[in-house]
């Protein structure tokens, strides 16, 4: 009797056992088997974020807060929450929390403008690899990072966060920024795919643009990513994409992203509601976020009147469940909270200063170290580390240009800091009293004050150099402006000309530390001073870092990833972009009112085309202030005459650099190809591979190799739908700069190539 009841038992636990299977690597089917439409729907909707109200956290014990969000976890079958959180300068979570005195700060990184003016994908990987222990020793599982869209226009209030306007080289950067991070056993998301180009109405502008653009400009660095580095996830962004959400654009989603280029993670949306939830579901977006129960619902009764399919919705449950199962969450990982900020520290310093570019030289630097400067600029002080918005980290510390210029063993004006100073404190005091504290999304910048040019003049007296500290902040949910952003403000101009007159008639220098998050105009004043510095927003550390460049303990080996025009409009993208939109009108990034279909904002014309960045200023030969790809450093280098071999697919290009100056150094390589003449109308080159150096010592040398296959030198034919490579003689061409070729040889394709492709995303016809 006894024996009977046993077995019974054992076969109604085998019984509940076989209903409830406990998630596993190898038992996904049956899992996805196990799981009720409910608990599907339930899977592919994210949970609330964990609130803060007065600075106090309520949330459950699986999220950290200040993540962005999660995934839902379900329990009776051993599915656990996940949990999301930004990037891409760093980790983004809540530094402190209710009940322990603890800290949980994350190391402000150079932004990803300032790791793409690298070029250097080992740097960018060291870089990624110490900001992803942050993610995993945080016990986040997924970091909403790299930002990767392209620089089509210098206003993007996003650029800092995104890399270049050079399709190849954001993918690699993307490429190389996504092994770093997930090489810790955690996951990317990169973003935001795609056409997040401008942040005025980024909720609904819909961007209209040519399949040729798209697939050469727009969707090939998120090609190169996803070929090269297979993030865990893409984020989807909020816009429209030719009249359609990208969110629920099934050929971007699954015929692009899945089909053609092999993408195996998941699909999650940018963060917010969008009504069309069953749609962005079948169009293959696994994830909506941050999530709420209506598009559970929403999925639930889009399963039970057929309008997305059982198979439709397995598979995004599939999805979800491959991702799950490779999270430190699922896998029990024991956080420590405990990562080793020191060190990090001393990585986003040494990256940096090695990334910073240096855009003009005139005898000015390096300085020797011991000088009495005087020190200008409010930003000097209310250093620009990152931007505001999603892409804020929330560091320990800022290391500011004062500090930075003090340890690195400088005397500075005294009464000069000391008028900062007292504007910085009165400033406080009246923010404090007006209670005008900046949002999340929108830090205040102090904007410059003027300094009277009869002090001016006694400061260029009792100086050795003038050290001009010029600063922009710009973020998530709006775009900048060309009046006083792009351009500098007149209180700047009158800055630059008093102190350079000063300076220059004392016989002094004059150097200039942009401090900015964007391509500002330079043309105008840029002979005014002896040097300039471009650090971006360099993270917590790159004050430091800008003083190891000024002192020349680093010799800089950046070079520029975008195009700094002459003026604003010499942009051909400029025509169709909300350059002076007033953001606070309500259509910004975070506006929903009502609306009148109005260009720019509504809806945006890539017209422009493929010409983007210096496909523009390079093909139409239009002047700029400094080309893509340009930098200085304080050595020179020569290049060898190049070997280009054909090989079974493409060619082998190697050049020797040399390092002709008096100080050790490294040298970005940039190879430019041309091709044939005929066929589709073409740039007069585009950039199809790069390299760099290691340092070289005075007088030694590298060989650099580099491989471009078919496929890379292929345009995109939108009447064939096909990526054509077209026969004939190229030019394979080495440059210090687009505009700087230094050495040249030909390769001849002996047969056209074609890769055809589906006919998808074309703009509506009207
Ligand atoms: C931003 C994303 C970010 C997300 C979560 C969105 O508003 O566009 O870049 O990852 O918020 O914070």
């Amino acid at each position: 009797m006894k024996k009977a009841f046993l077995t019974l038992l054992a076969a109604g636990v085998a019984l509940v056992a076989a209903a409830q299977p406990q998630l596993r690597k190898d038992n996904i089917e049956d899992v996805l088997k196990a799981m009720t439409l409910q608990e599907k729907a339930t899977l592919l909707v994210g949970g609330a974020r964990a609130a803060v109200v007065n600075g106090v956290t309520s949330g459950v014990d699986w999220n950290v807060p200040g993540a962005a969000g999660n995934t839902r976890p379900i329990e009776r079958l051993g599915i656990p929450g996940t949990v999301l959180a930004d990037g891409p300068a760093g980790l983004r979570i809540q530094p402190t929390r209710q009940g322990t005195n603890d800290t949980f700060y994350c190391t402000g990184f150079p932004v990803g403008t300032l790791l793409a003016s690298s070029w250097d994908l080992s740097l960018v990987e060291d870089v990624t690899k110490a900001m992803g222990n942050e993610v995993l020793e945080y016990g986040v599982d997924v970091l909403l990072a790299p930002g990767m869209n392209i620089h089509r226009n210098p206003l993007c209030g996003r650029n800092f966060e995104y890399f270049s306007e050079d399709p190849l080289l954001s993918g690699k950067m993307a490429a190389a920024y996504v092994k770093g991070i997930q090489s810790n056993g955690v996951g990317t998301s990169i973003k935001h795919y795609a056409l997040n180009n401008q942040e005025t109405n980024r909720n609904e502008n819909d961007a209209i643009v040519s399949q040729r653009a798209l697939r050469e400009i727009y969707l090939k660095n998120f090609e190169i990513a996803v070929k090269e580095a297979e993030p865990w996830t893409v984020m989807s962004s909020y816009n429209k994409l030719n009249g359609e959400y990208t969110q629920q654009k099934e050929g971007l989603l699954t015929t692009v992203l899945r089909d053609e280029w092999g993408f195996k993670g998941i699909v999650m949306t940018d963060w917010g509601n969008k009504a069309g939830t069953v749609k962005s579901a079948k169009s293959g977006n696994d994830l909506m976020e941050p999530g709420n129960q209506n598009e559970i619902d929403r999925i639930i009764a889009g399963v039970q009147d057929g309008s997305i399919s059982q198979e439709e919705l397995d598979r995004n449950v599939r999805n979800m469940l491959n991702y799950i199962v490779r999270t430190p969450r699922f896998n029990g990982y024991k956080f420590s909270n405990k990562p080793d900020l020191k060190a990090h520290a001393a990585v986003a310093r040494k990256a940096a200063g090695e990334a910073m570019v240096l855009l003009r030289n005139e005898g000015a630097l390096p300085l020797k170290g011991n000088e009495k400067v005087a020190l200008y600029g409010i930003s000097a002080i209310d250093f620009v580390a990152g931007g505001t918005g999603s892409g804020d980290v929330n560091k320990a510390y800022v290391v500011n240009m004062e500090d930075a210029m003090k340890g690195a063993g400088f005397t500075l004006d005294k009464s000069l800091a000391d008028y900062y100073k007292a504007y910085i404190d009165y400033d406080k005091a009246q923010t404090a009293l007006n209670n005008t504290q900046f949002s999340w999304f929108s830090r205040r910048k102090l904007s410059e004050i003027a300094i009277p040019a009869a002090a001016i003049e006694n400061e260029a007296r009792t100086n050795d150099v003038a050290v001009i500290v010029l600063g922009r902040n710009a973020g998530e949910g709006a775009d900048r402006r060309q009046i006083d952003d792009f351009e500098l403000t007149t209180v700047e101009r009158e800055l630059l000309r008093d102190v350079s007159t000063a300076f220059h008639a004392a016989g002094k220098k004059v150097i200039v530390v942009l401090n900015v998050g964007g391509v500002i105009e330079t043309a105008s004043w840029k002979n005014m001073v002896d040097a300039i510095v471009l650090p971006w927003s360099p993270g917590q550390e790159g004050a430091n870092a800008v003083a190891d460049v000024l002192t020349g303990k680093v010799n800089p080996s950046g070079k520029l990833p975008m195009t700094f025009p002459v003026n604003f409009m010499d942009h051909p993208s400029s025509a169709n972009f909300p350059y002076n939109y007033n953001q606070n009108a309500g259509r910004g990034g975070f506006g929903w009112g009502p609306r009148q279909p109005q260009k720019d904002v509504d809806y945006t014309n890539y017209e422009e085309g493929i010409w983007v960045g210096y496909r523009h200023f390079a093909t139409r030969g239009v002047e700029v202030s400094y080309p893509f790809g340009y930098g200085l450093s304080y050595t020179s280098f020569a290049y060898s005459k190049p070997v280009v071999k054909a090989g079974k697919d493409g060619f082998t290009a190697t050049v020797t650099v040399t390092n002709t100056g008096k100080v050790a150094g490294k040298e970005v390589v940039e190879l430019y190809v041309s091709a044939p003449a005929g066929g589709l109308e073409k740039p007069v080159c585009e950039l199809k591979a790069f390299g760099k150096t290691r340092e070289l010592k005075p007088g030694e040398s590298q060989t650099l190799t580099m491989k471009v296959s078919a496929y890379e030198l292929a345009s995109f034919n939108e009447a064939a739908s096909a990526w054509e490579a077209a026969a004939g003689n190229y030019t394979v061409a080495f440059g210090a700069s687009v505009n700087d070729i230094r050495c040249s040889a030909p390769f001849k394709l002996a047969k056209a190539q074609t890769w055809p492709v589906h006919n998808v995303l074309a703009p509506e016809v009207k």
